[in-house]
């Protein structure tokens, strides 16, 4: 399979904008600034708990408010749009349904009233499928075993053919002429196109870090790629024969001013990074929509600094998590410099899927975090504006991270990712359609007690887990990963540590390393949160589902031997790492005097570097290459100054084999 080598110029562009956020961060592409309202007071919070309380005073976000100028036409778009243009969980064909269980590893295939008449054994963590209709097959990302498989569905499903990809793939988008399949890849942070009449790999381009969503615009000539950490959209050209890539940044220009004329904190104290985008997808009129989050880790509100344990320092004004949607107008040829762009605040948590109705001009939300979906009418045009927003009506929690639209039935198909059902929803009220929910359709891998623990990792509303419900486990560490922010937290700026496989054999927690055991852990961090608290089971339970969480993937070595190379250096006297970096999780477990800030700091597990970056508990160093070129706050930690370029570059290659 041929394949361009990948760019490390790309890379670091990217790793530079991870770390400044994008805003300050050279994306070729101009847009508006845009204010984001920290105090849009609208009504009090409900909480999903049954509980009502003051409790901090943030105020509930609108179900849907637009700032700035909508970028859409003020006329309707045309009615057809080719499907496929996105990956998703789910997809309708005439009817039946469609579904990737992640948990399960499975694909299923029902009736349209929710009869199971079919599935295909996955991968755990199967990610996205996508449909091509008339042809009758569908592409599906096997996450755990690096390919994309092709089945036939015609009738029952069929395996007919796989292709490789790099490691990881997550999403899939194919082209409105049926001939290219995009696939982004996690591990290798790759976007790679395979040309489906063949199976070949066309080309591949390294991009940021987390690369999730992919979707091709309607007239195949760009497409969009979103990331959980990078606060920025990749806009991929396909208008030269070498596609190119551009990133528009999705982060406010502006950040909150200090008050009160305090001392900053850093640079990013009052800012605000996108975070957690997991999909893009095209409306009509060259508009498209990708629903995120904003996180302001470091709040500008002076009066709270000093008096506050809690995460972002702010207390009773700004909420340090938002949700909204970005609405990119980008006039497909020739204006590749320009990306118009507007915001809307949305009270819908976690908005992780969307999914586009072209004869109504309509998008379809789902709330990961809040179990509802939101329906934008008029998508595409100036006059844009909240149809309805609706429960998914499912008995049991729900978790939805996939909508597909039934346009025969003129329903919505939401997937349940924790109860592992669908459910059909009328498309111009959000009603409940009568028959139209599936028994579950797989079995859950994880232990009822993880289960649990898993609901309660997502759950947003919860004002036993946070003050006003407005963060959830998964607001920073989605995936179980780790958002790539510092926050300000008890006095210092604490970096989100990565939690997939490298929790459970880790203790002591935090940076400081004070809490013993996972349970303190997990209850301290609720107390910090501001959540009123958890119970005894549910704390068990979460840990449960920590303990159920995978190793993160590595990346493909470039050069095996470079790998091998420093892996004998970090274990030799030179440098005396495995000192402290040893055992499974490569931690001592214990603490040590490295940093100015914190009287002792907790040796953190290396597992699953190459996806955490920044490093050092205040995230002073951007990639592990500047940790070991000294760039960062620690300086005590191993014999450093000695290396060489060569050296270097071959213990960097042995941490993200980590
Ligand atoms: C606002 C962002 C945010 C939210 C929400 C959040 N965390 Fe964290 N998490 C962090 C940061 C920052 C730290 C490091 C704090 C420290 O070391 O004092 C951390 C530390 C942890 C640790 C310790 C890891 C280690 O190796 O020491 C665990 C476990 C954890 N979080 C789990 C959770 C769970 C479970 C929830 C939900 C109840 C949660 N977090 C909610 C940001 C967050
Ligand atoms: C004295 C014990 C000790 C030695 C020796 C040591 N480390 Fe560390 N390491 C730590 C501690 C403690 C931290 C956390 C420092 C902080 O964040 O302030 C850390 C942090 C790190 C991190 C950042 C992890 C993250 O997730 O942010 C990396 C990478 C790392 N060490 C690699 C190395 C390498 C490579 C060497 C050898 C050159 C080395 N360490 C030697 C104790 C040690």
């Amino acid at each position: 399979m041929p394949s361009t080598p990948r760019t490390l110029a790309a890379l670091s562009t990217l790793a530079l904008v991870a770390v400044a956020g994008g805003a300050e961060a050279r994306s070729v592409i101009k847009q508006q600034a845009v204010q984001v309202p920290h105090m849009a007071a609208v009504n009090t919070i409900g909480d999903i708990d049954g509980e009502f309380g003051h409790l901090g005073g943030f105020s509930r976000a609108p179900d849907f408010s637009l700032t700035g100028k909508p970028v859409g036409a003020g006329t309707p778009p045309a009615t057809s749009q080719p499907g496929g243009l996105h990956g998703s969980n789910i997809a309708v064909l005439d009817g039946d349904v469609l579904v990737v269980d992640a948990d399960s590893g499975e694909l299923i295939r029902t009736t349209p009233d929710g009869n199971k008449v079919a599935s295909l054994a996955l991968g755990s963590g199967a990610s996205q499928l996508v449909l091509d209709a008339d042809a009758k097959k569908v592409y599906v990302a096997d996450r755990s075993h690096d390919r994309v498989v092709v089945v036939d569905v015609s009738d029952g499903l069929t395996e007919v053919d796989a292709f490789r990809t790099a490691v990881e793939p997550f999403g899939l988008a194919l082209s409105p002429d049926r001939k290219t399949l995009l696939v982004t890849s996690v591990a290798d942070k790759t976007l790679a196109a395979i040309e489906l009449d063949t199976g070949f790999e066309q080309w591949s381009m390294t991009v940021g870090p987390e690369p999730r969503g992919v979707a091709f615009s309607p007239s195949g000539k760009e497409a969009l790629v979103t990331f959980l950490t990078t606060g920025v959209v990749g806009r991929v050209s396909f208008a030269q024969k070498t596609p190119s890539i551009d990133y528009v940044s999705l982060d406010p220009a502006a950040p909150q001013p200090a008050l009160n004329g305090s001392k900053a904190l850093s640079g990013d104290e009052g800012r605000s990074f996108v975070r957690n985008a997991f999909a893009a997808v095209y409306a009509g009129n060259d508009v498209a929509v990708v629903p995120h989050q904003l996180s302001v880790p470091q709040s500008a509100n002076a009066d709270e600094l000093g008096d506050s344990g809690g995460y972002g320092g702010g207390g009773g004004f700004a909420a340090p998590i938002t949700h909204r949607l970005a609405f990119l107008g980008m006039p497909d040829e020739g204006e590749a410099a320009r990306v118009d762009s507007a915001f809307a605040l949305t009270s819908v948590h976690q908005p992780r899927a969307a999914a586009y109705h072209a004869a109504s001009d309509t998008m379809f939300v789902v709330g990961f975090g809040s179990d509802d979906v939101l329906a934008v009418s008029d998508v595409s045009q100036a006059s844009v504006h909240l149809a309805w927003k609706a429960p998914v009506p499912a008995p049991k929690a729900c978790g939805p991270n996939g909508v597909a639209f039934d346009e025969g039935a003129d329903e919505l198909v939401v997937f349940c990712s924790l109860s592992r059902t669908t459910h059909r929803m009328a498309a111009s009220t959000g009603a409940q359609v009568r028959g139209g929910q599936s028994p579950e359709l797989a079995k859950s891998t994880l232990s009822a007690s993880a289960q649990r623990g898993q609901e309660i990792f997502r759950r947003g509303n919860s004002q036993r887990i946070s003050t006003g419900g407005v963060m959830a486990c998964a607001s920073c560490h989605a995936e179980g990963r780790a958002d790539g922010l510092t926050w300000f937290l008890t006095g210092n700026i604490l970096q989100t540590p990565f939690l997939s496989g490298r929790v459970m054999g880790s203790h002591p927690f935090k940076w400081d390393g004070k809490d013993a055991t996972l349970t303190d852990s997990l209850t301290n961090t609720v107390g910090r949160l501001g959540g009123t608290g958890l119970s005894k089971t549910e704390v068990k339970d979460l840990t449960a589902f920590l303990a159920a969480l995978p190793a993160p993937r590595t990346p493909s070595a470039e050069e095996p031997a470079a790998v091998a190379r420093g892996r004998q250096l970090f274990e030799s006297d030179a440098t005396g790492c495995a000192d402290c970096h040893n055992g499974p999780l490569l931690t001592d477990q214990n603490a040590h005097p490295v940093a100015p800030d914190l009287p002792e700091v907790d040796t953190p597990s290396l597992i699953g570097l190459a996806s955490s970056a920044p490093y050092y508990h205040d995230g002073s160093a951007p990639t592990l290459e500047a940790l070991l070129r000294g760039k960062g706050n620690i300086h005590g930690m191993g014999r450093l100054s000695k290396l060489d370029d060569g050296e270097i570059g071959d213990l960097v290659a042995y941490m993200e084999s980590l």
